[in-house]
């Protein structure tokens, strides 16, 4: 008896302690991922500062620059502008993170049938086909879900560049507790051997010289589909496309 009184209140002790280092490390956690926003955030007027003077420069010595100079300042504001995309990426993934879920009834084909129209604006120059059953309607947040089949939806169009056209096949399947999304591009695809990070910020399977990216949407996309319960994966082969799968609870 006294034995067993001992043991559990050892346990307790623990289970505190525990839930005390939980709670620190979440303050610091949170701290960071303040500073960082802040950091993020105080660099983007000194980049435009940066960017415009040398819009300045450029202008005023229109005759006079070099071939090399021109070059250079030209370099400056292609850096500037990914520095600021990048940013701007990063902003956003922070702001996502600590957003409240708004959770209403979202009709997911209207959702994904308004995503393809904006998509097709943003690259006009795209032969881009969707071929998509009726979709249904789920819970969550309709911002948020927006975002993340954006994210999904674009990679598949950049990724695809070099294809003669896009397309991407959109499925999904019922159980009795989820819906499971699937979407399928026929783009450049990446080997799954070095893929066990891709859901983490910043990880790339292709050179920023092929494609351009920051590597925050595919983050960006398994931050929201968890903060809705479900499950996101991602399948692929070289030059074979790729299928992006995830879960919305009922
Ligand atoms: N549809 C896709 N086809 C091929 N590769 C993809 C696709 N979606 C994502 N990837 C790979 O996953 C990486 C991470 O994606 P993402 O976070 O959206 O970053 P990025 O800014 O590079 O698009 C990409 O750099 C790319 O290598
Ligand atoms: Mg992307």
């Amino acid at each position: 008896m006294e034995l067993n009184e001992k043991i559990r209140s050892m346990n307790d002790e623990l289970e505190n302690r525990v839930l005390e280092r939980t709670k620190k490390i979440q303050e610091a956690n949170n701290e960071l991922e303040k500073f960082c926003y802040t950091v993020a955030h105080e660099l983007k007027a000194p980049l435009r500062a940066i960017s415009l003077y040398n819009d300045i420069i450029k202008e005023e010595n229109e005759e006079d620059l070099t071939k090399e100079s021109e070059y250079a300042v030209d370099n400056i504001t292609m850096y500037c502008g990914k520095s600021l995309k990048l940013i701007g990426d990063i902003l956003e993934y922070s702001k996502m993170k600590s957003q409240k879920l708004k959770l209403v009834r979202v009709n997911m084909n209207k959702l994904v049938e308004a995503d393809i129209d904006e998509i097709k604006i943003l690259n006009p120059e795209r032969d881009i086909r969707v071929n998509m059953p009726r979709l249904p309607v789920v819970m969550a947040d309709e911002f948020l879900l927006m975002c993340a089949v954006h994210n999904i939806m674009s990679n598949s169009v950049k990724y695809s560049a070099k294809k003669q056209y896009t397309e991407i096949i959109i499925d999904y399947e019922e159980t009795a507790e989820k819906y499971i999304f699937q979407f399928t591009d026929n783009g450049a695809g990446f080997d799954m051997e070095g893929a066990v990070n891709i859901f983490e910020l910043f990880n790339r399977m292709h050179p920023d010289t092929e494609y351009e990216g920051s590597g925050v949407g595919l983050a960006t996309v398994k931050n929201i589909i968890e903060k809705h319960g479900g499950r996101i994966s991602i399948k692929s082969a070289v030059d074979n496309g790729c299928t992006v799968m995830f879960s919305l609870l009922k």
